[in-house]
């Protein structure tokens, strides 16, 4: 439980109440409180316990009491990886990259609000345990603690502001390699109850059948299916079980080389539904037409999961990632694209595959991770607001038809 200021002042009367063992204690004034926050209550960039934008932390795992709006979640999962693994380590270091935010200085000039004061009750809820031993169950448990924290109710504060179209939190999640996004889209489909359209930002396509991977059939009599979770194959076993959106789900960014020597990966990328947009388009169309494309094919109001693969963005600025694919979108073009998106009804995202051991010793890899997840966690406030405002419209003209 996090305490605040009222539960501090309720302290004492409580602990009177179960007996005289507490009556030394003193209770403190408000204005005692209110100089405290003043003097202490305020940390640096460089000072404090490490939470993502020196949010308040709760183990939501273990606190079902614990209500918020959007829920910072860390996935520390990596034995899914086909190359350099890693990321397990990548919750602590987009935490740490995103020091230099906080909610005192967390205004968005471009979206004109600040996501850390507005409506919504943020929480950095820490990290699923997971078991790097064994990926069968460290699927169960990715997925059995998504369903948990996705499905709790809204928050005092939400309902007070008014801002009621947010029905269910939305969790962000802190990977971890690119197979979280399965346990994420298993949860949101029981959620919302029909398969939910992607949005992926990726040089890869991810959609890769397992056995395009060496050994996947090694032993033909006797496949062992466990291989077929890595994070190249989530969104082909997502899509053999219907949970993503046929028809409206979008890659953007891709630039990979593809399987043996022809476009086998593409046809069936397409046969599971999505739409490709490539690296190379933004010289013809700019991030505007990487928008304009990503915008008509979804729309604002099917739920979308944004899920971005950190190895969107050109290696040279984000070196730490288990895939490198050089020749990618620079941190600044990916940035204008999330802001350009932000009508998207995201109902989940992830932000996956940092693997700090790649990085330098700027951080520069997980800072531009946390910087991605500041515009996200930005543009689901501000859909909240823009949503709210639409409803109350709409509302005002109906008493104008009475
Ligand atoms: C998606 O729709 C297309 C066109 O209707 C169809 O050919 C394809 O089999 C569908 N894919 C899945 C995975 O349902």
């Amino acid at each position: 439980m996090r305490w605040n200021k009222a539960s501090l002042l309720a302290l004492p009367a409580i602990a009177s109440a179960h007996g005289a063992h507490h009556h030394h204690q003193e209770v403190f004034s408000q204005d005692h409180l209110d100089e405290l926050e003043q003097k202490w209550g305020t940390d640096w960039g460089f000072s404090g316990i490490s939470t993502y934008a020196h949010l308040p932390h709760t183990r939501c795992l273990t606190n079902p009491e614990a209500a918020y709006d959007i829920a910072i979640l860390g996935a520390p999962f990596d034995t899914a990886v086909s190359y350099r693994p890693g990321a397990r380590f990548g919750p602590r270091a987009i935490r740490s990259g995103s020091a230099r935010q906080t909610s005192f200085r967390g205004y968005n000039a471009r979206a004109g609000l600040n996501p850390f004061t507005s409506w919504a009750s943020i929480v950095d809820c820490g990290d699923i345990p997971i078991t790097p031993f064994d990926n069968a169950l460290a699927l169960r448990q990715m997925s059995e603690a998504y369903l948990e924290l996705a499905g709790r109710g809204p928050t005092q504060r939400s309902i007070q502001s008014g801002v009621k179209y947010l029905s269910k939190p939305k969790v962000i999640t802190l990977g971890g390699d690119h197979s979280v996004a399965l346990p994420a889209l298993r949860a949101l489909n029981k959620a919302y109850g029909h398969p939910i359209t992607v949005v992926h930002f990726d040089a890869h396509l991810d959609t890769w059948h397992p056995a395009k991977y060496p050994s996947a059939w090694i032993d033909s009599e006797d496949p062992t299916t466990q291989s077929f979770l890595n994070h190249g194959s989530m969104f082909w076993l997502a899509s053999i079980e219907g949970l993503v959106a046929n028809g409206s789900s979008v890659h953007a960014g891709l630039r990979t080389r593809l399987s043996g020597d022809d476009e086998a990966d593409y046809e069936e990328d397409t046969q599971q539904g999505w739409m490709r947009i490539s690296t190379d388009d933004i010289d013809d169309v700019g991030t505007k037409g990487i928008v304009e494309s990503i915008m008509e094919r979804v729309g604002t109001e099917t739920p979308v999961y944004l899920s971005i693969d950190i190895d969107v963005i050109d290696p040279g600025l984000a070196p730490a990632t288990g895939t490198p694919e050089p020749g990618g979108w620079s941190t600044r073009e990916l940035i204008r694209i999330l802001r350009g998106i932000e009508g998207l009804n995201v109902v989940g995202a992830d932000i996956v595959e940092v693997s700090p051991a790649y990085d330098s010793s700027a951080e520069i890899t997980s800072i531009a991770a946390a910087q991605i997840v500041y515009e996200v966690l930005t543009s689901i406030v501000r859909k909240g607001l823009t949503e709210q405002a639409r409803i109350e419209s709409v509302k005002s003209s109906d008493k104008d038809e009475l």
